[in-house]
């Protein structure tokens, strides 16, 4: 009764009274029109009684009337027992009508956010429950329903979900996003979420940050950015809030620009339309007396970009080399120093292309060149005579097997497994690739005698260079190659090189083994590599320390039972208590404990890591009902902060008195792999023949 006509003139005079003069007759009245509205009906008993009394009645005579205006402090919480009311968005209008029994106005105050939409009434004569903040913080803010679907046109846009905050905040439940449309979400950024969390980011921001190039790419972000920052070029009378209210959006603009440059660094630079943009911008702040505050911002941002470009220019068509038999790619050469061993799209790479009669050509190309593209090159050099359709680009690995690129794939030498070898084929004659007979034996490398170098120096040059090379490893490349390269025409080369390099480090600790034919030799190995591992933990290199007690744990060398036998007990131990350590079961929990108590710097296991992405990946979809499902964005960031948790400081490693510096870095940088089960496992047999 109370939404038809409006609650009647007794109950009127109640809920304009003060709380404490309602008598219990009168709040009983209040109490059971409260069990009619809608937007009360999943809250208990106890709590509407609790609101019969704080209820405050409001009656607006005028439409047109507005209740607040977006970007106000939140002070209140509504019903609407009688009319209508319009949400209005600078910048878009009505997006949403609202009607009796509808309520409105909780997202700043469970946020603590500015209002995200102005309310109008829509109609004349329009009655409102209100319930202010602090009584809304007493007693519904706990309470309040969990999701929050926020409509435009009739269309969900926004649906946020009330989770616990992190310890340390003061109240305990805040909306979070959990789907969007990309603008909304972005919307919702800029409008609220800026300039708020003391300390760090607030974490929906840096998601979208780690993420957005999944459902939003860099052109259309720096699009609708600079629509935001220009807001105002389209209305000509200007009052002074409007223009207070433009003044905000564009330093909301500015900040954004350094939260982005700050969570994704140079990535940041990459598109040519991101770097004009920041230029405008910079251009607009000098010229606006309003934004004298955000120069410094802008100009700290326009450094980094100049020192970005300076970099790329100095460092233009680097040349990479995938030597046709092993190794990777040679990233010390010259003079390069660390910061220069990032792989960048336009490097170039230099590698060979075999048909099916094993004779091959030799390639250079930029990292990002199609499959596509080298299919039809190494065709014409190869004199193929086929067309394009007829033929594909293929991987054959060191045991045979195929694997077919895509031909919008791209950065493909790099993808290569340790002694794969690239094809171009007829399709139709796939099953006729055999693989080259080098493939089967060990990779290019320095040949020395293991024994005289100190096992402590070979860790540690093992962790500097590896350090390097996860230090090139940008976030999005996981993204690029969790959701595939070919979604984003992206490379993965550093991602590649730093994976590679952990298989390389495995099978070396199995190729050396079972290439050593003396038992006391042998013997002498095991129990070093058991010590490398040792190091390799104390310097927190997590990679290295599993690709070593992986090779010691392969097949082919925990079978030389004669070897085992005079190991040490005390060392057998350690090593029982490092294959405890890389256990998978459980999803790899001995490792996380164990991970989830160290510090920075380290280098994380970094396969299981790609393994979470892929998780996240495959289990949720990307897209729900239309909306971009954040959730997954978050699962996804999470691990790509993982990443950058992992080497917020610098490795400052005590280095070990040098004895043979120089050879060790050589032999480090490149070991002698054979990377074929089969062969690995014969050569074991030849080595200790199974007893009988
Ligand atoms: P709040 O931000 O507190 O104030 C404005 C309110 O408008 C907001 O809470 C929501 O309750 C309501 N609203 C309804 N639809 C939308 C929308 N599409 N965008 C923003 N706010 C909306």
């Amino acid at each position: 009764a109370l939404f038809q006509r409006g609650p009647d003139a007794t109950l009127r005079m109640i809920l304009r009274k003060p709380s404490h003069e309602r008598t219990s007759e009168e709040l009983e009245l209040v109490f059971e029109e409260l069990v009619h509205i809608a937007a009360l009906s999943h809250l208990s008993t106890s709590i509407k009684r609790e609101l019969s009394s704080i209820f405050v009645f409001e009656a607006h005579a005028q439409a047109g009337t507005i209740l607040f205006n977006q970007g106000d402090e939140g002070r209140s919480w509504y019903i609407l027992l009688k009319g209508s009311v319009d949400v209005v968005i600078h910048g878009k209008g009505t997006v949403a009508t609202l009607k009796t029994g509808d309520d409105f106005g909780k997202l700043a105050l469970i946020n603590d956010a500015p209002r995200a939409a102005t309310i109008v009434l829509k109609e004349n004569n329009c009655h409102l429950l209100r319930v202010d903040k602090e009584h809304f913080n007493r007693i519904l803010r706990d309470v309040e329903a969990n999701t929050l679907r926020l409509q435009e046109h009739g269309k969900d846009v926004l649906v946020l979900e009330r989770v616990a905050k992190q310890r340390g905040q003061h109240s305990a439940f805040k909306y979070t996003v959990m789907s969007g449309t990309p603008a909304k979400m972005l919307e919702h950024l800029l409008e609220t979420r800026l300039g708020q969390s003391v300390g760090g980011m607030d974490p929906f921001l840096d998601d979208f940050l780690l993420t957005h190039i999944v459902f939003m790419p860099v052109v259309q972000l720096v699009d609708e950015l600079a629509n935001y920052f220009h807001c105002d070029t389209h209305e000509d009378a200007q009052t002074p809030e409007d223009r207070e209210y433009i003044v905000n959006f564009k330093k909301r603009v500015i900040q954004f620009m350094q939260k982005w440059v700050m969570a994704v660094r140079h990535a940041a630079f990459e598109e040519p339309s991101v770097c004009d943009f920041i230029e405008d911008l910079a251009a607009e702040v000098e010229a606006d007396p309003d934004l004298n505050e955000e120069t410094s911002i802008v100009h700290n941002v326009l450094t980094q970009m100049a020192r970005y470009q300076e970099d790329r220019n100095q460092n233009a068509g680097q040349k990479w080399k995938l030597p046709p038999n092993g190794q990777p790619i040679c990233l010390f050469s010259g003079n390069a120093t660390p910061s220069k061993t990032v792989i960048r799209p336009d490097d170039d790479i230099i590698f060979r292309v075999y048909c099916a009669d094993h004779t091959y050509c030799t390639l250079r190309f930029p990292m990002h060149t199609t499959a596509e593209l080298i299919k039809a090159c190494a065709a014409d050099k190869l004199q193929l005579n086929r067309g394009p359709e007829d033929l594909c680009l293929v991987e054959v690995k060191s045991n045979g097997e195929r694997s077919v690129f895509k031909d919008n794939d791209v950065s493909i030498p790099t993808g290569l497994s340790l002694n794969g070898r690239l094809f171009v084929s007829v399709k139709d004659h796939l099953d006729a690739l055999t693989q080259l007979q080098e493939q089967e034996c060990p990779t290019e490398g320095v040949d020395i005698d293991l024994e005289i170098l100190s096992t402590k120096e070979l860790a540690y040059h093992i962790t500097l260079f590896e350090w390097d090379l996860f230090y090139a490893v940008h976030e999005y490349e996981l993204l690029y190659h969790t959701f595939g390269r070919h979604h984003f025409g992206k490379i993965t080369a550093n991602l590649d090189v730093f994976l590679r390099r952990f298989n390389e480090v495995q099978y070396w600790i199995v190729t050396e083994l079972v290439s050593t034919p003396s038992l006391s030799k042998r013997v002498g190995l095991v129990r070093k590599f058991i010590k490398l591992a040792a190091y390799c933990k104390e310097y927190q290199n997590l990679n290295a320390f599993f690709a070593v007690v992986m090779g010691l744990s392969n097949m082919a060398v925990s079978r030389l039972q004669q070897t085992w036998e005079k190991i040490p007990s005390k060392f057998r131990k350690i090593f029982q208590e490092f294959e405890a350590l890389i256990d998978p079961s459980r999803n790899h929990r001995a490792y996380r404990v164990f991970v989830g108590k160290l510090q920075p710097p380290l280098i994380p296991f970094m396969p299981l890591l790609l393994k979470d992405m892929t998780f996240a990946h495959e289990g949720n979809k990307t897209s729900l009902d239309g909306l971009v499902n954040f959730e997954k964005m978050h699962m996804m960031a999470q691990t790509m902060r993982t990443i950058r948790f992992c080497r917020s400081r610098s490795l400052g490693l005590e280095p070990p008195s040098p004895k043979s510096e120089g050879e060790v870095r050589s032999y480090i940088s490149s070991f002698r792999v054979i990377d074929n089960q089969r062969v690995l496992t014969a050569m074991s047999q030849k080595v200790e023949p199974t007893r009988k």
